[in-house]
């Protein structure tokens, strides 16, 4: 195996110590389960098994608010069904509804990009899809302030409000393992003063200013009042945390998908063809001096080419652990028969990046190949093998079990808006055709979609036929 030491370190180890093995950190065991046929053992969350303890405490860690474990008593909120609520079902179609606005508002009315159809702007991709998608995903989730569409003040106003976010929201982002390893936040001056900035710009006050709030947020800021103690300065927090898991995965994810098509005329023919067939049959022409398109739910399920696209980019780019803890002493019962033994307050971890990089799940693990996630007939693939066995786990960007992210089909939903809204309404070329996809940065690795260690110059400018 030629890249050990990166994020296949551990699919290193598997070869080497089996089904599971263990390490020691900093005094604690963590148990790294390697075979996905055993997976089913940890996910289906058994009684021995405790979610909470880890994800409300990193949570507190990093963000600085009174802790959401209602068993510490600031707050009865089960905030796991108000994700549910408001990130899922019936609450998707309004946000695919705003999200689509402010992307086209982000992209074609603000100055934020100032495309025209005479001449090329050069950005790099990163820089692009961290302008364009924070300031439509910040929108969607926050809104705007009141009256804001009727002055132009205002707007420049909400315009610095959205950049100055996001330059908080990086600062703040980069030190997000350090403190997930348990390093202080005061340790980290600027960074402190970046959460702090997020927060003021979302304490009670603030918000009561802003409209087209979304249910998320509507409901998260009534049930911190209705039902926690938490003061203003706490309640702020839990909203920055909340940002910071709608952006911090989908910012590099959007980079990864949109590099990933630029970069193989196949996926952009296929991809192109599909948002053109889907734009003819609902009589939409995309036209940037009136830029309102729109597409429904139905219309984006449909799109199964961007779908893989999109699947197979975070294959390649994600290395979320997935974390339980023990609460008593046990037996882990594997797939292959073996039990093993568990301690109390041991760590039992999962790491997609061994299932993604698995060459017998998929061929070629390190290629990218836009259609791996199409069957025959070109709808989702849901078949992959191990073993010559149908596996039920093989793709986990976005978690797995209980503590699987709520916003994952909004999440694929803003994308592949974004990368419609991007086909649409541009061209788009790589500045240097034959450039190499960046190394991830593995600093992060464990915590989520890998960002890029430099980011990949293009260009794009409005299309000139449709
Ligand atoms: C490509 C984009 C995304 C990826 C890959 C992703 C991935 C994940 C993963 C792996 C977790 C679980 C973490 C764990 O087990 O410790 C998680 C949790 C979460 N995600 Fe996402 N996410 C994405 C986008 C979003 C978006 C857009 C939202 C909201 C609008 C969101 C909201 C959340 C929330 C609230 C949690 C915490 C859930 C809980 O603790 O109950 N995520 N995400």
């Amino acid at each position: 195996m030629a890249r050990c030491g990166d994020t296949t370190q551990a699919a290193c180890r598997q070869k080497m110590y089996g089904h599971i093995f263990t390490c020691k950190i900093a005094g604690q065991y963590i148990h790294f389960l390697c075979d996905p046929f055993s997976y089913y053992s940890v996910i289906r969350q058994g009684r021995h098994l405790d979610w909470r303890k880890f994800h409300f405490a990193t949570s507190v860690k990093a963000f600085g608010h009174d802790s959401f474990d209602p068993r510490h008593g600031h707050t009865t909120e089960n905030l796991h069904q108000t994700f549910l609520k408001t990130l899922q079902g019936e609450a998707i179609p309004s946000l695919i509804q705003t999200m689509m606005g402010h992307l086209q508002d982000v992209m074609l009315r603000s100055d934020t990009l100032s495309p025209s159809k005479d001449h090329w702007e050069v950005d790099g991709i990163f820089a692009f899809c961290y302008k364009v998608m924070f300031a439509a995903g910040y929108l969607t989730l926050f809104g705007k302030e009141f009256g804001e569409d009727k002055c132009q003040a205002r707007q420049a106003a909400t315009k610095a409000l959205v950049l100055n976010a996001l330059e908080n929201f990086k600062e703040f982002d980069k030190i997000f393992p350090a403190l997930v390893a348990g390093l202080p936040i005061h340790v980290f001056k600027s960074a402190y003063s970046a959460r702090e900035n997020l927060a003021k710009t979302m304490n009670p006050e603030n918000l009561s200013k802003r409209e087209n709030v979304s249910d998320l947020i509507s409901m998260r800021i009534i049930l911190n009042d209705s039902l926690s103690t938490f003061n203003d300065v706490s309640k702020a927090r839990t909203h920055v945390a909340l940002l910071w898991a709608s952006q911090a995965n989908t910012l590099p994810a959007t980079f990864w998908c949109l590099l990933y098509m630029i970069r193989s005329p196949d996926a952009m023919k296929a991809a192109r063809k599909e948002v053109e067939k889907v734009l003819e049959d609902s009589g939409l022409t995309p036209d940037p001096s009136d830029p309102t398109l729109s597409l429904t739910r139905d219309q984006l399920d449909n799109m199964s080419v961007l779908d893989s696209i999109i699947k197979e980019a975070m294959r390649l780019s994600s290395a979320s652990m997935n974390v339980r803890i023990a609460k008593e002493d046990f037996l882990l019962h594997l797939d292959n028969q073996e039990a093993y033994r568990i301690r109390k307050d041991d760590v039992i971890a999962l790491y997609p990046p061994m299932l993604h990089f698995d060459p017998e799940i998929y061929e070629d693990p390190y290629e990218y190949k836009f259609d791996r996630f199409l069957d025959e007939k070109g709808q989702e693939k849901t078949s992959f093998y191990r073993s010559g066995r149908r596996l039920r786990y093989f793709y986990m960007p976005f978690g797995s079990g209980v503590t699987k992210c709520p916003g994952r089909f909004f999440a694929m939903y803003e994308i592949k808006q974004f990368l419609t809204m991007v086909l649409s309404y541009f061209d788009v070329e790589l500045l240097d055709p034959a450039v190499k996809v960046p190394p991830l940065d593995q600093s992060r690795a464990g915590l989520g979609i890998l960002q890029p260690t430099y980011d990949v110059d293009f260009r794009y400018k409005l299309r000139s036929k449709h």
